[in-house]
């Protein structure tokens, strides 16, 4: 069983709540344009980690479409079948399988898309296969985002990560760094004109560069009360999610597991309160997201 990603590097809720907030309804129009997609396409979804991406196309394409998320982590694609299952989509195909050598027929669909996977597979291979499955005049995107380049707002009425957190933290993280750069984590991210060109070298046409901020901003008049709450409960189980994995980095059971999750909690509940009370704190990320892509002659 392969549970690599979503055991050692993010978990299913890590991806999956973060990807929500990114992949909101009201951006819609803009994906399926940026994307070059239409309804009654089939699209594949490469390394669709636990579904939202997969999800959203589904829904925004209709069900005459037919979208096929792939990727290789077990619990990932357990997690996106069941829901996918229960939000009761019916154009949707999971398939447990290597991008690298897509389960699928040459020349048999009419798009392909990924988001935040390129950076972590040989690129141009990566692009070639996807190109040998498409049809001609089929559209292969690729969505990249570096964490490293978001704006990220942490005012000090934010509640703060304590010292004694941070403390907590520095075990794992060691850890985690060292691994993620024994499994090659993030190892074929490439300068942004990399992408362009990789497309022409692959013999692409059409290839258009976009891209998208993607705020998430608590505060935003705009969001509701309710989204408010619901917003700082994902950045909880985020969190958390991100310590239950943290935790499989080290070799031996971590006596401060206990401590860590209360300090994370507390942190979410004084967010939280803050939220009940109306009041305004203004921390805020945006994330950016490049978007190339090109068609098959
Ligand atoms: C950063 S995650 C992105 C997941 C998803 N696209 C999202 O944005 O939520 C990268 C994903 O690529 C998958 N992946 C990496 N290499 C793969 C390969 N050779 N075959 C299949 N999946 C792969 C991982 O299992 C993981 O789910």
């Amino acid at each position: 069983m392969n549970k690599i990603w979503s055991s050692q590097i993010q978990g299913p809720k890590t991806l999956d709540l973060s990807r929500e907030l990114r992949f909101r309804d009201d951006r819609k129009e803009f994906f399926v344009k940026s994307l070059g997609l239409l309804t009654g396409m089939t699209v594949v979804d490469l390394g669709c980690g636990p579904g939202t991406l997969t999800r959203k196309l589904a829904k925004w394409l209709g069900n005459e479409s037919k979208i096929i998320g792939i990727d290789r982590d077990d619990i990932f694609i357990d997690y996106a079948k069941n829901k996918a299952l229960e939000q009761g989509f019916t154009n949707i195909e999971y398939l447990n399988g290597n991008i690298m050598n897509i389960p699928l027929e040459s020349d048999s669909v009419d798009a392909c898309t990924s988001h935040t996977v390129i950076e972590h597979v040989p690129n141009y291979d990566f692009l070639l296969e996807q190109k040998r499955i498409c049809k001609s005049g089929g559209i292969v995107s690729v969505m990249s985002a570096r964490p490293e380049k978001a704006i990220k707002s942490l005012p000090s009425s934010a509640p703060q990560i304590s010292e004694r957190e941070k403390e907590l933290w520095e075990p794992i993280n060691q850890a985690w760094l060292k691994k993620d750069q024994e499994r090659g984590v993030g190892s074929y991210a490439i300068e942004p004109s990399q992408f362009p060109h990789l497309f022409e070298q692959l013999g692409f046409v059409d290839i258009e560069i976009d891209s998208i901020a993607l705020p998430v901003v608590i505060d935003n008049s705009s969001i509701t009360f309710e989204e408010r709450l619901l917003m700082v409960e994902y950045e909880r189980q985020q969190a958390i999610d991100c310590l239950v994995v943290g935790l499989n980095q080290l070799e031996q059971e971590y006596e401060h597991a206990i401590e860590l999750e209360l300090l994370i909690n507390n942190r979410f509940d004084k967010r939280k309160e803050m939220v009940m009370n109306n009041q305004k704190i203004w921390d805020f990320q945006i994330h950016i997201l490049l978007i190339a892509r090109g068609r098959k002659p």
